[in-house]
């Protein structure tokens, strides 16, 4: 089966083609095309991602991107679009200013893709984001007679480690999403059965990351630089001078919370006031040591909790290598199996969202342009 799958849901916009075969134990997924456009630059003057913005950029991105993916692939040809079809598509579009005319001029003028599924991410994520990929997703649905399936985000992520071949995982799994904007512990049954064990009660742990890096004066997103201040510490062999909270640590749940350390970083740098460059590195260090020990903690405790026989990652965070270190030597010690995607793969993209799509249609039917609502808060268990 083809997909062609789009994602919207923060600051990437992202089109792909996969081609997808096989069952449960025996996935097989191929990466025909694929195409990104990130915002991030855009976003940093805010210090965030700015909804508005995001949605206007991904307007904007799409056609292009759509350009860019059957680059080569797709025969120019003339292609008139029944009158009612037309109407349908511009009431879908009427809120993406220019989107209209820009994909009805693409689809009139190139030839019909070998596509029989179209994947879109309708939640979780920004809502005002999310509809611009959802309202492409039904508008390309109707011009090309292709049927969708919405798809969540962090089955997407989850789903990202499926593209190196043969994988296998064993079940039952944990899957840790760690990144800007998630940080979820989720229980896999099986693939489509999943479970929320735990989650973040206010900030995600990348975005702690990034706070934590404006204290000490690095732009966003500072997670990056953070890690690199910190692991020059770890390698000298140095302690970490200062002793953040470990929030939640031996709470029973699963849940985990970044404001607590998050306020704290923020009073020792007050305390601190102007910072050498070697404190600022101090400042990193002591912050990481504390977050990852929760992380592995949790981690170790959802193991446990169901008996674990693999661990999936995925997000943005595990570009960080003591994080990805820290998380094998887990698996290590428990004897289990972990899966990570590679890194383009870990960020926000297309493709996972493809390999969802194909899980999901598995279980559930793909339609002409059904009515799909974004759900800013869609839980990957509901
Ligand atoms: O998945 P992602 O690209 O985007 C969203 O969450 O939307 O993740 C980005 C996040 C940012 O918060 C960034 O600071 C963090 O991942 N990040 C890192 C590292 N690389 C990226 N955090 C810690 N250490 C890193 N090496
Ligand atoms: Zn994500």
């Amino acid at each position: 089966m083809k997909i062609l799958s789009i994602e919207t849901s923060c600051d990437e916009t992202a089109l792909a083609i996969i081609e997808a075969k096989g069952y449960d134990f025996d996935l097989q997924f191929k990466v025909l095309s694929s195409a990104l456009n990130s915002q991030i630059n855009l976003h940093k003057e805010f210090g965030g991602v700015f909804p508005s913005l995001a949605k206007r950029e991904h307007a904007h991105n799409l056609p292009h991107l759509l350009e860019d993916l059957f680059l080569g692939t797709l025969k120019k040809t003339t292609n008139t679009l029944p009158e009612d079809i037309k109407k349908e598509v511009k009431e879908l579009l009427n809120r993406e200013e220019g989107l209209y005319e820009k994909l009805i001029t693409y689809i009139e003028t190139h030839e019909k893709p070998d596509v029989d599924m179209i994947a879109v991410t309708s939640g979780p994520g920004l809502e005002p984001a999310l509809w611009v990929g959802i309202n492409s997703a039904r508008a390309l649905s109707l011009m090309w007679n292709i049927p969708v399936l919405p798809v969540n985000h962090m089955e997407g992520h989850i789903a990202s480690v499926l593209l190196e071949p043969n994988i296998n995982v064993e079940f039952p799994a944990i899957s840790l999403l760690i990144s800007g904007g998630h940080t979820e512990l989720i229980k896999i049954s099986k693939w489509g059965e999943y479970e929320i064990l735990g989650r973040t009660l206010d900030d995600a742990i990348g975005e702690a990351y990034d706070k934590i890096a404006r204290m000490i004066g690095i732009s966003y997103p500072g997670g990056p630089e953070v890690s690199m201040r910190a692991s020059k510490l770890r390698k000298e062999g140095l302690e970490p001078k200062f002793e953040f909270p470990r929030p939640m640590l031996h709470s029973k749940d699963l849940d985990f919370s970044f404001s607590g350390i998050k306020t704290s970083v923020l009073y020792k740098t007050q305390e601190l006031g102007d910072m050498s460059e070697s404190t600022k590195d101090q400042v990193a260090y002591s912050f990481e040591e504390a977050v990852v020990e929760v992380i592995k903690k949790k981690t170790q405790d959802s193991i446990d909790l169901i008996g674990a026989k693999s661990l999936i990652v995925g997000g943005g965070v595990i570009a960080n290598t003591y994080i990805r270190e820290s998380l094998k030597k887990v698996c290590d010690d428990n004897g289990i199996i972990i899966y990570l995607p590679e890194k383009d793969l870990s960020t926000d993209n297309a493709v996972m969202i493809g390999a969802a799509g194909y899980l999901k249609s598995l279980r559930s039917e793909a339609t002409i342009n059904p009515e799909i609502k974004a759900d800013g808060n869609w839980r990957v268990d509901s």
